[in-house]
């Protein structure tokens, strides 16, 4: 059943959407400042490059995950209910992670990670903000493990608490990061691989689980008319969860160059990001029978895996590094399936209305991820030229357009009325 989304929540999902546009168009200016030459107002690019990924991350896919795991923690207590305070402070956790993930944007455009005089001090402001928003993080965790409660243990409540594990496991490299910005350390090994433990766990371990949790949860629910999907069995599903705990937290020295890993480092990063890939298969494979779900993002995110388990091998990490495939790569995940699956199960929910939202946006990713093919070492240098920038201005539109469109919806939807039913499974007050 879809759910009919009140008014405080449609205006929450208004603001994470509102981060996701704006995060777009600033990936816009960047590809229209390379083909210019510079960016209007002397804005600089290291600075809107930092200014657009963190709004990605901290303004759009933490809070939206979070909102569809509360629905999705909603559905799975129809029977209890959830707690009314409870449900609250998962929402107030979510705006609060929104709001100041929203704020790190103009901070990184106007300062970047650089130090901001306020009085005597100099103080890192957008480091600061992001700080802030991890908190915030610690409290959605921390209300969600109390509501969470007495909730039978399913698969997708598994994959849930497993993933707020990542998230809190993801957020130490931050903190690390931003003490050795404070103390001003610069360290060959550590300044990059506390970024990688950041980045890699928040997306292979937060994010990835909590989207394939609740699609999970929602291909059990009765009554959507899909054919529901044999998930493993326990033994199965166990160990494929065990697997993600223990490998997902190494997959990080894929991240690192290959001359900075002693043999030992790179025999590990090899063998986590082939456990990480059979564990993420292996939870996934029964999902490809939900026709449901648009097979362009179970085509991207079965590659993704692949690519993930083969990223380790000795010829294959170095070509990563030498070909420079990290953008490739980073918008083939966030920006090819989990941006896509998110819009889906919102929409699947009942927050987004345009029912083309994730097809579109799947499609119109494709071809951006196409147009960083010229960029990378896949492309012969010879033939590169200015046409390349250009086209990549163009792909970079495409996507942009879609996810305006998402944001009108979005707009409509907080002036249309609030229908009769706003929770699911009738909160218990
Ligand atoms: C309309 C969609 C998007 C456009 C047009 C876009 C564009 C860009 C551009 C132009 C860059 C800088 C490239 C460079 O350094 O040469 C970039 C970097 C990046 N983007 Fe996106 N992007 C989009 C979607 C996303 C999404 C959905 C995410 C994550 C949720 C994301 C995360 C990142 C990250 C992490 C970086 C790298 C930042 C760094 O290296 O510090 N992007 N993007």
């Amino acid at each position: 059943m879809k759910a009919s989304p009140n008014r405080a929540t449609r205006w929450l999902w208004f603001g994470i959407v509102a981060c996701l546009v704006v995060a777009a168009w600033a990936g816009v200016l960047f590809r229209w400042g390379l083909v210019q030459g510079s960016l209007p107002g002397n804005l600089s690019f290291s600075h809107l490059r930092h200014a657009h990924s963190h709004l990605m991350y901290l303004g759009w896919l933490v809070p939206a995950l979070f909102l569809v795991m509360t629905r999705g923690l909603q559905e799975e207590r129809a029977q209890a209910g959830l707690d009314t305070a409870l449900r609250r402070a998962l929402e107030g956790w979510t705006w609060a992670s929104l709001l100041t993930g929203a704020l790190t944007f103009p901070a990184f455009l106007a300062w970047g990670y650089g130090p901001v005089s306020v009085g005597a001090r100099h103080l890192p402001m957008a480091a600061m903000l992001s700080g802030l928003c991890v908190f915030a993080w610690y409290g959605f965790a921390w209300a969600w493990w109390r509501a969470q409660q007495g909730t039978a243990r399913t698969h997708a409540l598994r994959l849930w608490n497993l993933s707020l594990w990542m998230l809190a496991l993801s957020s130490t490299g931050g903190w690390a990061q931003m003490g050795m910005n404070l103390r001003n350390i610069q360290h060959p090994f550590w300044s990059r691989a506390t970024i990688h433990i950041f980045l890699d766990i928040l997306a292979l371990g937060f994010f990835m689980l909590a989207a394939i949790g609740t699609v999970i949860a929602m291909s059990q629910r009765r009554g959507r008319g899909w054919p529901t999907p044999r998930l493993p069995g326990e033994a199965a599903f166990s160990g494929a969860l065990t697997m993600v705990a223990v490998a997902v937290p190494f997959t990080f020295l894929l991240g690192m160059r290959p001359e900075q890993l002693p043999g030992s480092g790179r025999v590990l990063g090899a063998l986590a990001g082939l456990a990480s890939a059979a564990a993420l298969l292996g939870l996934t494979r029964h999902l490809g029978q939900l026709s449901a779900l648009p097979l362009a993002i179970r085509v991207l995110a079965g590659g993704l895996f692949v690519g993930l388990g083969l990223a380790g091998l000795p010829w294959v990490l170095e070509t990563v590094h030498a070909w420079e495939l990290r953008l490739l790569w980073l918008h083939w995940v966030f920006l090819g399936v989990l941006t896509p699956a998110t819009l889906w199960i919102a929409q699947e929910q009942g927050w987004a209305r345009w029912p083309h939202a994730a097809r579109a946006t799947v499609g119109t990713a494709f071809v951006l991820l196409l147009s960083l093919v010229p960029m990378t070492g896949l492309w012969p240098a010879s033939l590169r030229g200015p046409w390349v920038s250009v086209m990549a201005l163009v792909a970079a539109l495409l996507p942009a357009l879609v996810l305006s469109r998402v944001g009108l919806d979005a707009l409509q939807a907080l002036s249309s009325r609030s229908e009769p039913s706003p929770q699911v499974g009738g909160p218990k007050g």
